[in-house]
């Protein structure tokens, strides 16, 4: 991706989303990352000083998560739970970086209270760095404004978003909620659960799946294949189509 786009661009882009948009008309693409993109090596200041993003990614896996703004309620919630489970991404070699459309100073008081509400020091340590995007650079670099959350002064809001980065730096998932829903962290370790499980091996987690359960064979396995692959065993369910797609094996 591109390197960050001028002040002028900024501006013009922030103006140009309507308040109201005509139906079926995106005014800024959303997501402004696919699956399987490379994530961008932006530079940014962050509450852990500036970073280069793949320098901060190193091999490990990353995930990205946006805020609509901060000392916002639903907001402090969420990286409240997110610093909680910091020591669960770090077991599964996972870098947390969050995102937020205001400046160091900000993110750094803000982070005060996320303890506080957390029950813990009202430090400014986080077990993450927040970038700072006051301008909505990288916001917009990264499609994450959405055209009908606003601030006091009308400027778009970014929504909340999740990319999760692959070792390799590519956008294996990415997650998009309004700023009026706030997400569920067990939900995100959960996908990186099953993201890693499959980024390993040729199967697939069904609905609800969690660590340990049973997964699927995945469809285009012939089932000679799967039975020298999955030594443990496969169980075929019988549907009425009479199709034996409903493959499960032990979790590898
Ligand atoms: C919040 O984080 O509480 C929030 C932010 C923007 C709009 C709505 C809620």
């Amino acid at each position: 991706m591109a390197a960050p786009p001028p002040a002028e661009v900024v501006s013009v882009a922030v103006a140009a989303v309507p308040a109201r948009r005509p139906r079926g008309v995106r005014p800024l693409a959303m997501p402004g990352l696919l699956l399987g993109d490379e994530a961008p090596n932006f530079e940014a200041d962050t509450t852990h000083g500036r970073i280069r993003f793949h320098d901060f990614l190193g091999d490990s896996w990353g995930i990205l998560f946006s805020h609509p703004r901060d000392f916002t309620p639903v907001c402090t919630t969420e990286l409240g739970r997110a610093a909680k489970l910091a020591p669960e991404f770090r077991k599964r070699n996972v870098k947390m970086i969050a995102l937020s459309i205001d400046d160091v100073s900000d993110h750094l008081a803000w982070s005060k209270d996320i303890n506080a509400y957390n029950g813990d020091e009202p430090t400014e340590k986080l077990p993450f760095p927040i970038i700072a995007d006051a301008k909505r650079e990288l916001s917009i670099q990264l499609g994450m404004l959405d055209p009908d959350e606003r601030d006091k002064e009308g400027m778009p809001l970014t929504a909340r978003v999740v990319f999760v980065f692959g070792p390799d730096k590519k956008l294996k998932l990415s997650i998009l909620y309004p700023a009026t829903t706030g997400r569920n962290f067990d939900e995100i370790l959960r996908v990186v659960d099953s993201l890693q499980l499959t980024a390993k091996n040729k199967v697939a987690t069904p609905v609800d799946w969690k660590r340990g359960d049973r997964v699927m064979v995945i469809p285009s396995m012939p089932d000679d294949e799967a039975k020298k692959l999955f030594p443990e065993g496969i169980f075929t369910k019988e549907l009425p189509s009479g199709k034996k797609y409903l493959r499960y094996t032990p979790q590898p």
